[in-house]
């Protein structure tokens, strides 16, 4: 073998993720999940991204991982070590560089006094749960060869939706499970003490985060950025006014109900919401002298004007 092998360096990003591409082919990253997802993660360790380098050109590596710090109450799980992703290149294979570069990860985890070492369900950050078995064949042979046992097949699913519909039966269901007082509606702002008990509890703490992400989504910062207000008149919208962070509108009342003051209405309370919100000032690039005297009520100051300009040919 003439390749050597040592630890990641930052400047192998470009040629790392060019070797990701050819060998982990059914997963493909970008380079910011990369970044998120590996350089960023607390465990990561340049030293136990091992790369294969032959003649200055990168030809394989394997990205082994273990817990510095907790996840969670989960714990350090010292006694655990994860290889979340490995590969060779084409042109290189067969040549032992896959075993060595297998053999420093090992010898490494074993020196960190892990006695287990699973491919791949590294929570928050592994790329698939296991070995693709249709996908990487190879790597399943190589790691057969070196005493690699199968400990579960967890598979992958997937529904087309184009067509989908809730049939009668879940219909029906769904009522009878509502005279039993269980109703199944989206996520409330009220239930997220339940809910993140709920999660933990029976399904432990990569569950809690999981749910914790996508709900500090839909309740935390970035809802923030966007406010929406409606003039209703009985059950008609008559009126609506939107904005996303400092940036206001558009915002428009139902030309039958103009001249009442609800635009003025909608305008303001928008405003107090923003600046609620921690935004210092509201800006928008498009008006008409018209409605110019209306924002001018709140507060707004010409900032640019422009010409649109055209020719007759
Ligand atoms: C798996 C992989 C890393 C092996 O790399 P490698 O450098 O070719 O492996 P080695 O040369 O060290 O192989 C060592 C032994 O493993 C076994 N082995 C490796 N590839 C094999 C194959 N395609 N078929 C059968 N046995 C294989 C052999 O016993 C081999 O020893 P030998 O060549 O003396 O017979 C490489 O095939 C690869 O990059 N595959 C695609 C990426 C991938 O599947 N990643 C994992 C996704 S979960």
């Amino acid at each position: 073998m003439s390749a050597t092998i040592r630890s990641y360096r930052g400047a192998d990003e470009g040629a790392l993720l060019e070797l990701w591409r050819v060998t982990m082919t059914h997963d493909r990253i970008t380079p910011s999940v990369w970044r998120t997802k590996v350089l960023l993660d607390p465990n990561f360790d340049p030293d136990g991204l091992l790369v294969a380098e032959d003649d200055g050109a990168l030809v394989g590596f394997v990205l082994s991982l273990v817990r510095r710090v907790p996840y969670f109450l989960q714990g350090l799980e010292p006694e655990n070590g994860w290889i979340t992703a490995f590969g060779v290149r084409l042109d290189h294979r067969r040549q032992g560089i896959g075993r060595a570069l297998f053999d420093a990860a090992l010898a490494r985890m074993a020196t960190l006094g892990r006695t287990r070492v699973a491919i791949s369900p590294y929570t928050p950050n592994y790329f698939i749960p296991g070995v693709d078995v249709e996908a990487y064949p190879a790597a399943l042979a190589f790691l057969h060869a070196f005493g690699w046992q199968t400990i579960s097949t967890p598979i992958a699913m997937r529904a087309e939706l184009t067509d989908f519909q809730i049939p009668p039966v879940i219909a029906d269901l769904e009522s009878r499970l509502r005279r039993d007082g269980i109703a199944v509606r989206s996520v409330q702002p009220t239930d997220l003490p339940a809910l993140m008990a709920f999660t933990v509890e029976h399904f432990g703490w990569d569950w809690y985060r999981f749910a914790q992400e996508y709900l500090l989504a839909l309740f935390g910062a970035g809802a923030d950025d966007i406010g929406c207000w409606v003039a209703a008149h009985g059950e008609e919208i008559v009126g609506y006014c939107q904005h996303r962070r400092e940036r206001f509108g558009p915002f428009g009342v139902a030309p039958a109900m103009r001249n009442r003051g609800i635009g003025r209405l909608l305008l303001f309370n928008s405003l107090a919401d923003m600046v609620s919100r921690g935004f210092h000032c509201a800006w928008f690039l498009w008006t008409g002298q018209d409605a110019a005297r209306l924002y001018h009520l709140a507060g707004f100051r010409q900032m640019r004007q422009f010409a649109i300009m055209q020719k007759s040919l």
